[in-house]
């Protein structure tokens, strides 16, 4: 069985093809900011999110690596910054919550932001788009943002999103959990 990570790029995988969409919400050390460059290939856009200067110029220097980087639009600030959102039709958004790997564990990802940016990603995305949320509670505050997060997405609307809930529940030390949203490509009945 997959770690939520990894299950998560699966979801991406499936979705995310050349030419689309892409939002890494909290591009950190920038593994999901690359991993999404390289599916949208040269005639897409990955938009990234962080607000600290230190992940925005370690996730250019991976694109840069990899010579990925005109793929790719680097935001030093807030996802919760709607004005620098691209515009609907997005494809794919991933969030992975939490400190900075490596960096200062006191800079966390908070419930009302996050919440806000999510408010943002669910209405631009696509029918058939796909939302991560990869969720870390071994820290203090990230019960609170799991609990801030999960309440927006059970409100909703079953016709129109499909979520899902994937996690170990015989692990120690609280393993971190994926929340899933697809926008359905047509509504319920
Ligand atoms: C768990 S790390 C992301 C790891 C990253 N996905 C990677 O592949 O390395 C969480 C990141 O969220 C960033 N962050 C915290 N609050 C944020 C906000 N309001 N908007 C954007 N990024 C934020 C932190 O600076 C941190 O780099």
């Amino acid at each position: 069985m997959k770690k939520p990570l990894l299950f998560a790029k699966e979801l991406v995988r499936e979705v995310l093809t050349p030419g689309d969409i892409a939002v890494d919400a909290t591009c950190g050390n920038g593994h999901d900011t690359l991993f999404l460059a390289e599916l949208v290939g040269p005639e897409g856009k990955v938009f990234a999110f962080d607000i600290q200067q230190e992940a925005i110029l370690s996730t250019q220097k991976k694109l840069e690596a990899a010579q990925l980087s005109e793929r790719v639009e680097l935001l030093n600030t807030s996802h919760a910054n709607e004005a620098f959102w691209p515009p609907a039709p997005l494809q794919a958004v991933m969030f992975n919550l939490g400190y900075l790997p490596g960096g200062d564990h006191e800079v966390i990802t908070q419930p009302k932001s996050t919440v806000a940016a999510l408010q943002i990603a669910v209405t631009r995305l696509q029918p058939g788009g796909i939302i991560t949320l990869v969720v870390y509670t071994g820290h203090d505050g990230g019960e609170e943002e799991l609990e801030a997060v999960r309440n927006f997405c059970t409100k909703l609307p079953q016709k129109e999103y499909a979520v899902l809930e994937y996690k170990f529940i015989n692990q120690i030390n609280r393993p971190p959990l994926l929340l899933a949203i697809q926008r359905l490509t047509k509504p319920t009945k």
